[in-house]
């Protein structure tokens, strides 16, 4: 995918200014770099050629979990969550995005030494590229259960988006590949079902809704809140959290995953195993499209969750 913007020059923030992208550089001893101190973030941004506007998927939710998710690692991120919607918003417009866009904030420790022990010393950048789909997921995924377990909270906490944290997703993904599916699933270490490698996972049984709870190593997706959301409002469905075994999976009706980048997947087939009719089942077809409306402005109700790029500019100046 290009990170290319309209202009041909894609603007960033780094080091509290606007820069273009190939000037957004850091040392090699960086300690992020070396050591895998950073928490990022992924939001999406849809364009809407209908309301000609560009609309951030849920920025406040996603600029305070990280806000919230850099403090275990004590990295400090001093703009407000509001304030960073903001800049964000402004981004877009300098870049003159009019795409579907993926956001990717970045805070790490920045001292450039050698050394494990963290100083007070952090820096965040925001970048914006132009992004389509992460996955072609219209006919199902397949998915696979891998042999890497998902990380302990006891040994990095995989509620938040830690860089280092992220090579165990990055094993999870290659050996799934290899293996010849689309996409990981990660068991814990107790042998419950965690999560995909960038997504969290869903199951309907017996037309309830199940996913893992929070004590299960899962990242706490905003997709995964949105679902529940939609889910339970509108379309009256009991959504449990509760840790899931590997077989349940096989013998359940219906399987998704859920998170900013794969939206809503349908998995049709796991280690093999047909899920349900081994086609997109009713359920997920019907959340997947709720989450496209809602998250595309089309739904008042669900106006709330977005942010719009060039309108809140547009209002500004009547104002
Ligand atoms: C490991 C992991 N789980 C779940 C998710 C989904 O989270 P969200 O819906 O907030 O994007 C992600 C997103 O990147 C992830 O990396």
């Amino acid at each position: 995918m290009t990170t290319e913007s309209p202009s041909g020059k894609t603007i960033v923030w780094f080091n509290n200014q606007f820069l273009p992208l190939a000037e957004a550089n850091v040392n090699i001893l960086t300690h992020a770099l070396n050591y895998g101190t950073g928490v990022f973030e992924g939001i999406r941004g849809y364009y809407e050629e209908k309301e000609q506007d560009l609309f951030l998927v849920r920025p406040m939710e996603h600029f305070e979990r990280w806000k919230r998710n850099a403090g275990i690692i004590r990295i400090e991120i001093p703009p407000s969550a509001k304030e960073l919607c903001e800049l964000t918003a402004e981004l877009c417009r300098l870049n003159g995005f009019r795409s579907h866009v993926y956001v990717r904030p970045l805070a790490y420790k920045s001292s450039a030494r050698i050394g494990v022990a963290p100083d007070e010393n952090d820096a965040y950048a925001l970048v914006v590229v132009p992004f389509g789909d992460y996955f072609d997921s219209r006919h199902g995924l397949t998915a696979g259960v891998v042999s890497w377990r998902r990380i302990e909270d006891t040994a990095i906490p995989g509620r938040a988006k830690i860089c280092g944290a992220y090579v165990n997703s990055v094993l999870a993904t290659d050996e799934a590949r290899h293996n010849g599916y689309d996409e990981a699933i990660f068991l814990t270490e107790t042998g419950h079902v965690a999560e995909g490698a960038t997504c969290n996972l869903f199951m309907v049984r017996n037309g309830k809704l199940f996913t893992p709870p929070g004590t299960d190593n899962i990242l706490e997706g905003i997709t995964r809140a949105s679902v529940m959301e939609l889910a339970r409002n509108e379309m009256k469905l009991e959504v449990v959290e509760r840790s899931i075994g590997r077989s349940e999976l096989y013998v359940s009706d219906e399987v998704f995953f859920t998170g900013t980048a794969v939206e809503v997947a349908p998995i049709i087939s796991i280690d093999h195993r047909p899920i349900g009719m081994g086609v997109v089942g009713p359920v997920t077809e019907k959340l997947k499209s709720l989450y496209v409306e809602a998250t595309h402005g089309r739904m008042p109700a669900y106006r709330r969750w977005l942010w719009p790029v060039y309108r809140s500019v547009a209002a500004g100046k009547a104002a």
